[in-house]
Parts: C-alpha cells; structure tokens; sequence
C-alpha cells in the first residue's frame, strides 16, 4: 500500500507534472532524467493513470525552459539562491544544484507535509511551509544577501487577476534586482481547460488571464525574456526528443492560440524608486 494523498484541489495538481515527469524519466530520450519521480509515483497511492494523454509533455516542456533561466542565473551568481514558490514534489534542486548555491523549497502546509515524506532538509536546502501570497517567508530567504531567483511554475495561474497582481508587486518590492520565472496563460487557454484531457482530470481550475505578460511591468516586473511551446528553444531545444522539436516548428505555423498563449517568462523585479508609474 503506498502512501495517501490528502490534498486541496489546487496541491492536486502537482501530481499531474509529477506523472509527467516520471513518464518522461522512462523514454530512453528523457529530457529531465527525474528518476526520482518514478519512485514517487510508484509510492504513492493514486490512479495517475488518469493523466495519460498528449499534454502531459507540456509540464516537462516547461520545467526544462525554466531550468535554463535558472541556469543562466547560477552561471553568473554560483553561489545565489533559488526559491521555488509551489515546489510540489519537484527535483529541481537535484537537476541543478551546483555544489555552492543556497535553495529554499515552499509550497502550502498539506502539500510539504506529503513533500518531506519523500526529501529532506541539509545544509544549502530548506523546505518552508508557506503561501507564494504572504511575505513571512521574506526574511529567511534573504539571509545571507545573495542574489536572488525566485521561480513559481504553474501556480499563480490558479488564482484571481487582482490576487495575482498584489502579489506580484509584494515580491517585486520585497527583492529588488531579482530575476523571477513564471508562467502565463491567455484567455484561449483559459477557455479550453475543459477540453484539456490531462487537466479535466481534475477539479481545480485556473483563473488568471495574462495575454501579455509585458503588462506586469505595472506590478515591478521588467519583461527580459518571454517564449511559447512555438518559440525557438536554440539552447534548451538541444535536449528535446525531435519530435518535440518538430512539433514547434509546426506550431510556429499552425499557430494554435490554448498553447501559444502559454508563456514561460522571465523577469528582473525593479526597485520601487526606479518605476516608471504606480498608476494603474
Ligand atoms: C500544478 S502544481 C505545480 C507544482 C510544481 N511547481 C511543479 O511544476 O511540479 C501547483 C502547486 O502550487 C502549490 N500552491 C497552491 N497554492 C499555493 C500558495 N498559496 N503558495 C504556494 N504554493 C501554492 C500547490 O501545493 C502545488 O504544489
């Protein structure tokens, strides 16, 4: 018998790219290599069978697109530190600890509780119980003044526009200078969650609406780089399997809006003094 799950609707979901990634961990072409998660699905008890389908690529996708902004980060700040906001049962402190940088783990009480079941805390990695929402955690991950990532993968689209943006702005004001990776969806993603046959599986819906994510420059976030599925993927594209790279290029053409109007964006958060306007 493995081990149950007893979650909220939103912390369910981090099953879905967990099962991605672990489906990905299988082909002899894995892009992520996260055998870590095989062993989590096989230990936990839950039909994740549910989620087969063609957009469960997607989290890994999207995970390896994020690895390389973090990436790049870590080659220019080694000894910087990482925060990923929602960690769910992600590895990424596995895939890309560099033997120097310091990594913070957060994600909701219910959701960390199953989390430690399986990972521990050492010297450079500390799980928190926390919100992406409320700023108590600030101060612990400050300590030590390094620069700062901050990377939150398929979490604040779970929440209201306004929710979103006063949070947006907390973090921006609260680590000035520092690089944020999110992702974004646009309103026909929205629409077709429905339709989505991974995620009908579950009851949880998403609720932000972000058509350009330039917009966010009025919460303190400076667009640097933002890409779709259809992007042209130079340095992270090198590990994807052809037939992703094929299906890109397809896209590119084809164009269709619930996957072009994903984004995966990174961001340097502005000092407040350095603004443009806070008019809204
Ligand atoms: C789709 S999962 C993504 C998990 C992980 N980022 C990944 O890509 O594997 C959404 C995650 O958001 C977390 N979450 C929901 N509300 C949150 C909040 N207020 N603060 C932090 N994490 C939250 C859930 O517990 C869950 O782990």
């Amino acid at each position: 018998m493995g081990e149950t799950v007893s979650l909220g609707e939103v912390q369910e979901t981090l099953l879905i790219p967990l099962y991605g990634r672990a489906h990905d961990a299988q082909r002899r072409n894995s892009i992520l290599r996260d055998t870590k998660a095989i062993e989590l699905v096989a230990a936990i008890d839950y039909d994740f069978t549910k989620f087969r389908g063609p957009t469960l690529s997607g989290a890994v996708l999207r995970a390896s697109i994020f690895d390389e902004y973090i990436r790049g980060f870590l080659a220019e700040h080694p000894d910087g530190t990482v925060v990923d906001l929602g960690c769910g049962l992600s590895t990424r402190f596995d895939r890309l600890d560099n033997g120097r940088l310091r990594w913070f783990d957060l994600d909701l009480p219910d959701t960390m509780a199953l989390r430690r079941k399986f990972f521990s805390d050492s010297d450079r990695y500390t799980m928190i119980n926390g919100s992406i929402l409320e700023n108590d955690w600030y101060e612990q991950v400050r300590e030590g003044g390094k620069p700062v990532f901050l990377v939150s993968e398929a979490v604040l689209l779970y929440f209201p526009a306004d929710t979103v943006h006063r949070t947006l702005e907390q973090l921006a004001t609260g680590f000035p200078g520092s690089r944020l990776a999110i992702d974004t969806g646009g309103k026909a993603m929205m629409k077709s969650q429905d339709r989505n046959p991974v995620f009908r599986r579950v009851p949880a819906r998403m609720q932000w609406i972000c058509d350009d994510p330039g917009t966010l420059a009025k919460c303190g976030l400076r667009l640097l780089e933002s890409r779709d599925f259809a992007s042209p993927q130079p340095s992270v594209g090198r590990l994807w399997p052809r037939r992703y790279r094929v299906g890109s290029k397809v896209m590119r053409v084809v164009l269709p809006p619930p996957v072009t109007t994903y984004k995966l964006n990174l961001f340097e958060a502005v000092a407040d003094d350095e603004r443009p306007s806070r008019n809204r």
